[in-house]
């Protein structure tokens, strides 16, 4: 067995009950299923008939939809991608999109409605680690495979054998940006650090961070703390300006971060700003507006990535929205491909329409670990517990136009 085993089984089987019996509440107004699959009472049990059904379990609605929007962009390229290509030896695919909300609560209540009333043969979700501690353990007790598109913190490939993610982890990823940060300006000594500490992600995130900070022998000055529902930053903001940091490097989601680095700049601090993988989004221009310029992001995509699937997902992207497609649609894109080649291998060797649907899940979680893909991020794999295996990692500064309506992530070398 590969996992801990943390689950705790008596109470899930009671949250299930309890949710299920809830379901359809504000998660369910995006499912797209229209009985592809063989109903029964049981979640399991059935064949897939028609169009094979892939969940995906992002935020649509809250904050959190900042992020999530990319990854509903990526999945949805995806779709309309492989179906082009005949899906899966000839039977579409056909994505049911349930909205998690924000918490932990929402992404839990949307993978019970994926498994029980949708039948899906996998989920590509949630948006937030935070949520995948509390949501994935329900698709691992009913044995439904999950590939986080977006969740980097330490631990999340460990929740369980079914549980997999093509978002690289913070660990690897964080430290390249604190280094293109020393690149810009070698004098850099003192680190202020900021992180929410109700969000699972930015407390693993900011652990890397400090770590480097520390292995890079910088002097962490302060380390502040705020929520990911925070607004009103000036406490921290001034308490960390007045140690004079050269740097600042800060762990949060969307919102937040995007008004904690407008106050920033606004109390006057005129220093390089890393910004986590949180505010990896275009979505935080609008929050920070002409005063995101400069902020430093690291990167598990680019646009620029040679490989030909790339090069037709970056000119889908570009045709549909008229900018660059963002690292969460990437990582949201190519999590919809893992399923759809992992599914193409197994039909290739016994037909999926004739598996019962457990079996089908089971047997697409052993494939999907063992393949090799090669990907809008580049030739991707897994190691055996689900963590990704990955080559290629980047650094982009936001350029914002003068009056803050327009910006980019433009790659620095
Ligand atoms: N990377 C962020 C997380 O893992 C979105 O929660």
């Amino acid at each position: 067995m590969k996992k801990n085993k943390t689950i705790l089984a008596a109470l899930f089987t009671t949250c299930a009950v309890i949710l299920t019996a809830c379901g359809g509440g504000n998660s369910g107004t995006n499912s797209t299923n229209n009985g592809t699959t063989t109903d029964t009472s049981n979640s399991s049990t059935g064949t897939v008939s028609g169009p094979i059904p892939i969940g995906i379990a992002f935020a649509q609605t809250s904050n959190v939809a900042l992020l999530g929007q990319d990854g509903i962009s990526g999945v949805k390229i995806a779709e309309k991608y492989f179906n082009d290509k005949g899906g899966i030896n000839g039977t579409p695919i056909k994505l049911v999109l349930q909205d998690t909300g924000g918490d932990e609560a929402g992404a839990i209540n949307a993978f019970q409605t994926l498994i029980n009333k949708d039948k899906v043969v996998g989920i590509v979700g949630p948006t937030l680690s935070q949520q995948a501690f509390g949501a994935n353990p329900f698709a691992e007790r009913a044995k439904v495979p999950v590939i986080g598109a977006s969740n980097t913190a330490k631990g999340i490939p460990e929740i369980g054998d079914y549980v997999a993610r093509v978002s690289a982890p913070s660990s690897i990823v964080a430290p390249n940006s604190v280094k293109a940060a020393l690149k810009q300006n070698p004098k850099i000594k003192k680190v202020a650090v900021f992180f929410a500490q109700n969000d699972a992600f930015s407390k693993s995130e900011t652990e890397i961070f400090q770590k480097t900070v520390k292995d890079s022998n910088l002097e962490l000055v302060t380390v502040q703390k705020f929520q990911t529902t925070d607004t009103d930053f000036q406490a921290q903001a001034t308490n960390a300006l007045n140690l004079k940091p050269d740097l600042i490097i800060t762990s949060g989601l969307a919102a937040d971060g995007g008004n904690l680095v407008r106050q920033l700049r606004e109390l006057g601090y005129k220093g390089i700003i890393v910004g986590g993988n949180g505010m990896n989004t275009s979505n935080i221009f609008k929050v920070c507006k002409a005063l995101c310029d400069g902020v430093l992001v690291a990167q598990a995509y680019s646009p620029e990535h040679p490989s030909e699937i790339n090069k037709t997902f970056r000119q889908a992207f570009q045709n549909q929205f008229k900018s660059e497609p963002p690292q969460f649609s990437g990582q949201a894109f190519t999590a919809v491909q893992v399923y759809v080649e992992a599914l193409k291998a197994l039909d290739s060797k016994s037909k999926i329409n004739k598996l019962p649907l457990g079996q089908l899940r089971t047997e697409l979680n052993k494939q999907l670990l063992t393949g090799k893909y090669d990907t809008p991020l580049g030739e991707i794999s897994f190691t055996p517990i689900g963590e990704v295996v990955q080559k290629d990692f980047y650094v982009a500064q936001i350029k914002m136009s003068q009056d803050g309506s327009t910006g980019k992530f433009v790659f620095v070398k």
